[in-house]
């Protein structure tokens, strides 16, 4: 394969390629010619090319390579301290059609918006190297593989991406011999260098476009280098895009972690679970599980496809083949198993803080933070600052095939079949511990009405209570009425019998104290054992208002830490609380105007009535 080609006056960009593929070698020219980059680089996805070009970043600045023996064959990378977060505001949905959009989008005109984009992206590259990622989204033996190609001018996101997705020559090879069509995707820091220009370690741009147009299937990236902005094939692609594409083709794209737990008697079952970005996905799919003779074992953490199998089932894979996680609380007492995985090294850390001896360190890795760092700003920092030393929002980015825990079925194109999907988020108030659905349509419509409080994860304001339905608020990618729409038109494909339970989750409730109610962490599995009870109806469950939730006695306790008043105030349907949920869910579906599908008004209806007369 071909690696660089400098792009002298006249070079043939064509000639030089590595594919025959026609279309991909005319994307790849007609970026070129309006981005006007140094050089173009094919990338092949290897060893040799990721230390060239981690050697690169480091000369450059952009990461830091990690020395101590707890971080082998790892980096630091410190962002801009403006680009730490996904920028939901100037994220934009270009649908041909306003109402297509919806409103939980930024609708702009497409016309528009590739007048505003021609003329950020023009001469972007000047200086740089232009990077063309090709990617594939699952498996790559898939009977329908989902094809992408990264066009980027940022080394470290090629590094990144190829912890997250399946990059390069195979992917490459394979999009030729189908002559497959891609997603084109194109990302530039919006940084260009002038003749000379000394380059800064975290190039980008004030003015951010992240750009999505579902028709045409195009991604376009402008002014970021972090993760959800700037990494195309995980929140763009496999959340914005690929809900279009499941739409018209009849699949889900979801913001969902995939969990295998096996019982003590060898039952296995598949959990999906849809929390909004910072409430808990990574920690449950690597959960350790607190009751003895269950096992858990992970397919995904962050992003699952799910499609009605060919016996009626609902089927799940995750297309990602990495963690990008958040690091604050993640430590050997909550999480050992992202901790055995970070230890195999290979990772990019991005906004952590800089231990004395080469390694990394965050809020919570240890008990007692080292008594200096260097923060994620590159100031020292001591115990007694007021300021954290990493970001709220640090992450680590490793491969998930060095977790211990990976189920084998991670590899499986065919997936997993469904038991059971969690809907969830942070709220100090009202939603109980766990809760299950009536039905499928009460389920959508946990769904639909899910609510957290903001996080870090987002550019914005943290803490205030947000509608987020399935946990994708910010990642749908067409109008959020068809989107519930869609959702039942998926489970009609399936047999009735074949569908998943539903149950909404909230680890985050308060007590009377004022305290988190619940352990939590690895103490969830005894939500998950109750859940697998109830589908299996050897669990009580208490008729409520709002769904079927725990009696005290059905959940297993034994050997827990927590006094009764706190499962008490954790399992708690308080009707003064949901009434006023309910007149904000009501504001809520009101701003979906005529797409709300009906049988949701329904449930609202009979949420009312039930609430009215508890
Ligand atoms: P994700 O972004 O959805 O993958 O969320 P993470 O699993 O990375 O968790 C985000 C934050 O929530 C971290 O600071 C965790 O420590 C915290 N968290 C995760 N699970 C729990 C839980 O069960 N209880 C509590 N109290 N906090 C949790
Ligand atoms: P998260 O993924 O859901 O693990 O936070 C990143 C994001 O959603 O920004
Ligand atoms: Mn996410
Ligand atoms: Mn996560």
């Amino acid at each position: 394969m071909v690696a660089t080609v400098a792009m002298t006056p006249g070079a043939d960009i064509v000639a030089e390629s590595p594919t025959t593929h026609t279309a991909l070698n005319e994307f790849v020219s007609q970026i070129a010619e309006l981005t006007t980059p140094d050089r173009i680089h094919w990338v092949d996805g290897g060893e040799a090319e990721n230390r060239r070009l981690t050697d690169e970043l480091v000369a450059a600045g952009t990461l830091t390579r990690l020395t101590s023996p707890e971080f082998p064959n790892s980096y630091a990378a410190f962002s801009d301290p403006s680009d730490v977060a996904r920028v939901e505001e100037s994220t934009f949905i270009c649908s041909e059609r306003e109402e297509d959009a919806g409103f939980t989008n930024n609708w702009r005109d497409p016309e528009e918006m590739r007048r505003t984009l021609s003329g950020l992206f023009s001469g972007s590259m000047a200086g740089r190297t232009m990077y063309v990622i090709p990617f594939v989204m699952g498996p790559l033996d898939a009977a329908d593989p989902k094809f992408g190609v990264e066009i980027t001018d940022s080394a470290y996101v090629v590094a990144s991406m190829r912890i997250m997705t399946r990059i390069g020559a195979r992917p490459l090879a394979r999009m030729e011999e189908l002559d497959a069509e891609f997603v084109p995707a194109v990302h530039s820091v919006g940084a260009p260098l002038a003749p000379g220009e000394q380059d800064v370690p975290w190039p980008c741009h004030d003015d951010k476009h992240i750009v999505h147009f579902p028709e045409t299937r195009e991604i376009w990236s402008f002014g970021s280098g972090y993760g959800g902005n700037a990494l195309l094939g995980k929140k763009c692609f496999a959340l914005r895009i690929a809900s279009v594409m499941g739409r018209d083709e009849g699949w889900l794209a979801e913001h969902m972690l995939i969990l295998k737990l096996t019982s003590p008697q060898g039952r296995t079952h598949y959990i999906s679970g849809a929390f909004p970005s910072a409430c808990g996905k990574t920690n449950l799919a690597l959960i350790d599980p607190t009751l003895e003779g269950w096992t858990a074992e992970t397919l995904g953490d962050d992003i699952t496809w799910i499609r009605p199998g060919d016996d009626g089932e609902l089927r799940a894979i995750n297309p990602e083949t990495g963690y990008f996680g958040v690091a604050p609380g993640t430590g050997w007492s909550t999480n050992a198993n992202a901790m055995r995985a970070i230890a195999k090294g290979n990772s990019i850390f991005t906004n952590c803080a800089l231990t004395d001896d080469g390694g990394v360190w965050w809020e919570g890795l240890t008990e007692e933070p080292p008594a200096h760092l260097i923060d994620w700003k590159g100031e020292d920092w001591t115990p007694d600052a007021d300021r954290p030393a990493a970001h709220p929002n640090a992450r680590f980015c490793t491969p998930i095939e060095q977790t211990d825990m990976l189920a084998e079925e991670f590899h499986a194109p065919e997936g997993v079949t469904l038991d059971a999907i969690l809907f969830g988020g942070r709220r100090k108030t009202t939603i109980p511990l766990v809760t299950e659905a009536r039905d499928w349509t009460h389920g959508i419509f946990f769904g639909a009405t899910l609510s957290s409080e903001t996080t870090a994860a987002a550019a914005g304001e943290v803490g205030r209570v947000r509608r987020d339905p399935m946990a994708m608020l910010p990642f749908i990618g067409y109008d959020a009425g068809d989107y519930l729409k869609h959702w039942i038109e998926v489970s009609g494909a399936a047999d009735p019998e074949k569908l998943p339970g539903i149950f909404l989750v909230n680890w985050f409730r308060r007590g009377r104290d004022g305290k988190i109610a619940w352990p939590g962490f690895a103490e969830n599995t005894r939500v998950l054992t109750w859940i697998i009870a109830r589908l299996e109806g050897r669990a009580e469950a208490r008729e409520t208002p709002i769904g079927l939730t725990p009696t005290p006695e059905s959940l297993e306790l034994e050997g827990l830490d927590i006094s009764d008043e706190a499962l008490e105030d954790s399992l708690r349907v308080d009707p003064a609380e949901w009434r006023a949920e309910l007149d904000d869910i009501e504001v809520w579906f009101d701003r979906f105007g005529d797409s709300m599908p009906q049988p949701i008004l329904d449930e609202l209806q009979q949420l009312r009535e039930r609430v009215d007369a508890a």
